[in-house]
């Protein structure tokens, strides 16, 4: 593995985020996280002196292009971005959907996205080995009934990996997408409650549904989600961009 390299990970105080983020410091990189809960912020920093980090939302670009700012001058540059930012938004079909809520999904998880990257590609440029991680989802691979907002945002950040991905090769810049299934924690039991009460049925019901469109039966683990990260930002992985790689349990459909 590389070593010291400058590593920008969004919305990373807790979840899939702050697994990425302990990964790439105890790998030996400096890690620079923004998250827009203060709270979390503080608890995740404390005791992990190689991470430092700021407040931003990244829904709002006036917070982004200081984050930004604030990261390469923490870092004296940029080395690895991971976009990883993204909600879960509501469930309920098109016709029911609430166009400010459908704005706010879009805002966060596309725009929001599309936003932080823009301002960071000057600065992975002038890296040596410059990486773009982007969080998609099993959602953006199959179609997600009761989910477009968040469908529709995981598709289309495949769309900007790969498009990223043909800008940027020249650069030296790689670009991939991870595509992680339900992830064991916080997240997924409240994706599969509001589906309980979408459908009136229980949470062990819909819990037991979801599984059964997997290979292996249980959720995965955020770690595993680090580990493929640091491994897409490593050397070894210097052939590869463009792609969008699953870590999902071998699911057939959308969890
Ligand atoms: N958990 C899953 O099952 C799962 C599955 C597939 C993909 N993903 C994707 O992985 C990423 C992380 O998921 P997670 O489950 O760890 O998320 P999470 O819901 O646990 O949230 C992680 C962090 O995001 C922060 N956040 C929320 N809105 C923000 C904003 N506007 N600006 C900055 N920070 C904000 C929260 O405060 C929180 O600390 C997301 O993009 C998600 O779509 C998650």
């Amino acid at each position: 593995m590389n070593n010291e390299r400058r590593v920008v990970v969004t919305a990373a105080a807790s979840g899939i985020g702050l697994a990425v983020a302990k990964a790439f410091a105890a790998n030996g990189d400096r890690v620079y996280i923004c998250d827009i809960n203060e709270k979390a912020l503080r608890e995740a920093t404390e005791g992990n002196p190689s991470i430092t980090a700021t407040v931003c939302d990244v829904s709002d670009r006036s917070s982004i292009e200081a984050f930004v700012e604030a990261a390469a001058a923490a870092l004296g540059g940029i080395d690895v971005l991971v976009n990883n930012a993204g909600i879960s938004g509501p469930t309920s079909p098109v016709e029911e959907m609430d166009p400010d809520q459908w704005e706010a999904v879009l805002g966060v998880n596309l725009t929001g996205t599309f936003n932080v990257t823009r301002l960071a590609i000057p600065l992975l440029r002038r890296s040596d080995a410059g990486v773009v991680i982007i969080m998609s989802s099993l959602g953006g691979r199959f179609a997600y009934p009761d989910r477009s907002p968040y469908a529709v945002t995981k598709r289309g950040l495949i769309a900007l990996t790969e498009t990223l991905a043909a800008e940027l090769g020249d650069a030296g810049v790689r670009v991939n997408a991870i595509a992680p299934g339900a992830v064991e924690g916080d997240r997924i039991r409240r994706v599969l409650q509001g589906r309980a009460d979408a459908s009136g049925r229980s949470l062990g019901e819909v819990t037991a549904d979801a599984l059964s469109l997997q290979s292996i039966k249980r959720f995965v683990d955020p770690n595993d989600i680090a580990a493929l990260a640091l491994f897409l930002a490593s050397d070894s992985a210097k052939s590869i961009t463009g792609q969008t790689i699953a870590i999902d349990g071998g699911s057939k459909a959308a969890v």
